[in-house]
């Protein structure tokens, strides 16, 4: 058993505590690999932000557990390396579906877990939550709960068919189970295909397509209940159109590509949100450039010839949502 502190990271408690004061969301990158996670570090060091290093179920099983476990833990050590010497990193379990996988997350040395009930009966979800959550508090790490179900491409994504979170049930949910913080569904979903084209419409400055707004008013519906809990968004890429169309140049074939716009994500960390899930958006960086040099430099065949520039790429990407999507720059409680 190791506990998080020893591997110097923090729990979400204080960070999102600070974040729905501040009107700023944290992000939470996921990562697979090494380039992956050192983008995500020098991002955050670069510009001083508080990160969520997020591990889901397959992740696990793509890098290994313990693999992933001890690259977080190099993490802390790359920051301080790189001159942030007081690094606020969360090694969060991304969507963890069973009691065990939350304990064996825990039992890591992670800091956070989200159990994942949302598929199930609303008593289900209370009990397994509560049940994740008796566990992970002992040694205080934060556990997330999600209420609603997020919309899949092809779901009617409506409140009449619940799957928006119902916000008559978010004080029961929350006070019942003694989660720290809750992802909501209010339209976001998940990979680079949210919407159908049909739901959206053309912008006639760009010809891009833009889609229906989020459920703000379910947001404000759940703030209103639970004042100042930290609300989480998942699904929440924005599907950047530069680098569909890098992807689609260079022999890629993603055919309405379509994500969330970055002024609703903005608006959406000025409120409760607290906590921005985002994955898509840096696979897509990362294929673009590699695709790139596979198509402009057919010579190369040393890896680090198309894995560094995908790790420029997704290093810029991650900076972008920090400081212009998130505002979660210079947000370290020690900047030095
Ligand atoms: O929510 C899903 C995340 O993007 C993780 O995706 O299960 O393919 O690792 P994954
Ligand atoms: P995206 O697929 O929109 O990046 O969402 C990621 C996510 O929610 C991870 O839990
Ligand atoms: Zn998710």
């Amino acid at each position: 058993m190791v506990n998080y502190k020893e591997l110097g990271l923090v729990n979400t408690k204080e960070m999102f505590a600070k974040a729905i004061k501040g009107g700023y969301a944290i992000p939470a990158f996921n990562f697979n690999n090494m380039e992956q996670l050192q983008a995500i570090i020098k991002a955050a060091v670069e510009t001083k932000s508080p990160v969520i290093l997020q591990v889901s179920k397959g992740a696990r099983n793509y890098a290994n557990q313990t693999l992933l476990r001890y690259m977080a833990e190099g993490a802390v050590e790359y920051a301080k390396e790189l001159g942030c010497n007081h690094p606020e990193i969360v090694l969060h379990l991304d969507h963890g579906d069973s009691f065990e996988l939350c304990k064996s997350c825990v039992d890591m040395g992670f800091s956070s877990v989200m159990i994942d009930g949302s598929h199930l009966p609303y008593e289900e979800n209370v009990a397994l939550t509560k049940k994740v959550v008796e566990y992970a508090h002992q040694y205080g790490v934060t556990v997330e709960g999600e209420l609603g179900v997020l919309a899949g491409v092809e779901d009617e994504v409506c409140a009449e068919h619940h799957t928006y979170t119902n916000p008559e049930e978010v004080i029961d949910f929350a006070t019942r189970t003694g989660c720290d913080s809750l992802a909501i569904s209010i339209g976001t979903s998940h990979g680079a295909y949210k919407f159908k084209p049909e739901q959206c419409h053309v912008d006639p400055a760009t010809g891009r397509l833009v889609p229906p707004p989020l459920a703000f008013e379910v947001l404000d519906a759940v703030m209103e209940k639970l004042p100042g809990f930290p609300i989480v968004l998942h699904g929440s890429s924005s599907v950047p159109q530069e680098e569909v169309e890098t992807i689609n140049k260079y022999g890629g074939k993603l055919e309405a590509a379509i994500g969330i716009p970055e002024e609703e994500l903005r608006k959406a960390a000025k409120s409760a949100v607290c906590k921005i899930n985002i994955d898509s958006d840096s696979r897509l960086a990362m294929t673009a450039a590699i695709r790139e040099v596979f198509a402009t430099k057919p010579a190369e065949f040393d890896p680090r010839k198309y894995l560094g520039p995908a790790r420029d790429n997704m290093e810029k990407l991650y900076k972008h949502k920090i400081i212009n999507v998130l505002g979660s720059d210079n947000k370290l409680a020690q900047l030095d």
